[in-house]
């Protein structure tokens, strides 16, 4: 919960954005996105595939141009002071900016150089990142032979020597085992705690509460819905539970089954019989009750399990459907969610 500390003269506001549009053809992948990053914390950007979280980055990071609309990095516009803007921060990609032929101690060096970091401070900088990183034992090998996380670990360690006031990370654990997405987990709270600025986007609404201060949820180039993770999940309504009916002329009777289970309505996706209930603060005792309440109706089932809200209940929550994909202007979409959810209406 970084706030900007003292009556500095400049703006506690790090990252300031203000109805930015963007367009590619007749898709219009930001639609007046609005917001605002206080100095030396973490926004999390969350959102589906498509709705333009990497975009919103590529304007904030200067390497694409808004159609209209203003956002500023530490004061800076970036579009009419790109260059400074430059200078203030660094970028971690979806595809990561580093050279696979040359080691890791290697591409540091590189990055460095191109970052006009000293001979003597590189000297000192790069075994140290190779430590924080956990790349030393790996730091003489060419990056082509390092997993997936380790060449995120690599590009993020990279984007570091220019000692970034603001940090842009563009999913940073898409991709990644569950160990490799803990460690960058490890690393991205380390940086947060020394004070960097930090923007990610992610897929992932665990990822977001693990790490964001505060966040907010984009669909269709939109902010839908802001606030804490708890905040978010509040409008979620606690934990979820989910089984899967064997027989598909059960599912009506299973829906019946666990309806006191919930202060809303429980719902089933017609095609794979899965049942969600919203089940608020009742925790493992909804498992049990579950448990009894199907059995006694006679109802068989598999895959009983208990989870935390993700990123489709708070879409569903907030928007009444499930997270939907942008299609890609030529009719393709990458659909995520529910099925059977009202699709949105076309804007
Ligand atoms: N260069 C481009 N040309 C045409 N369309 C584009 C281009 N870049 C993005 N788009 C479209 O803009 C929309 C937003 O894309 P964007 O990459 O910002 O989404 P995203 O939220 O980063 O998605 P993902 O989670 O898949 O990375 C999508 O419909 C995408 O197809
Ligand atoms: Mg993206």
């Amino acid at each position: 919960m970084a706030q900007c500390l003292g009556m500095s003269e400049q703006s506690p506001v790090a990252i300031e954005v203000d109805s930015l549009h963007k367009s590619f053809g007749n898709v219009h992948a930001l639609r007046g996105l609005s917001l605002r990053v206080p100095r030396g914390s973490v926004l999390g950007i969350l959102g589906p595939n498509g709705a333009g979280k990497t975009t919103a980055v590529r304007v904030l990071t200067t390497l694409l141009s808004p159609d209209s609309g203003v956002a500023k990095i530490e004061g800076h516009d970036v579009v009419r002071d790109a260059a400074t803007v430059r200078r203030l921060i660094a970028l971690a990609g979806q595809a990561t900016a580093i050279v696979l032929e040359l080691t890791g101690r290697e591409n540091l060096e590189m990055m460095g150089r191109l970052r006009h970091v000293g001979r003597e401070e590189l000297a000192v900088r790069v075994p140290e990142l190779l430590d924080r990183f956990d790349l030393v034992e790996a730091a003489d090998r060419p990056a082509k032979t390092y997993s997936g996380g380790m060449q995120r670990r690599l590009d993020l360690a990279a984007s570091l020597l220019g000692d970034p006031a603001v940090l842009f990370l563009d999913e940073p654990t898409t991709g990644l085992d569950p160990h490799g997405r803990l460690q960058m987990w490890e690393v991205i709270r380390h940086l947060a705690a020394q004070g960097t600025t930090i923007l990610l986007t992610t897929q992932y609404l665990d990822e977001a509460d693990e790490l964001a201060d505060s966040i907010v949820v984009i669909e269709r180039g939109q902010v839908i819905a802001e606030g804490t993770a708890d905040q978010l999940k509040d409008r979620v309504g606690g934990d979820v539970l989910e089984f899967t009916v064997i027989d598909r002329e059960m599912v009506d009777s299973a829906l019946r089954a666990v309806a006191s289970l919930t202060d809303g309505e429980p719902s089933a996706d017609a095609d794979t019989r899965r049942v969600t209930v919203h089940v608020g603060a009742r925790g493992s005792q909804a498992l049990v009750d579950a448990v009894r309440a199907l059995d006694s109706a006679r109802i068989a089932m598999s895959g009983l399990q208990l989870r935390r809200p993700s990123l489709d209940d708070v879409f569903l929550a907030v928007t009444g459907h499930a997270a939907e994909a942008e299609t890609d202007g030529n009719g393709r979409g990458r659909r995520r969610g529910r099925r059977n959810a009202p699709a949105p209406e076309a804007a």
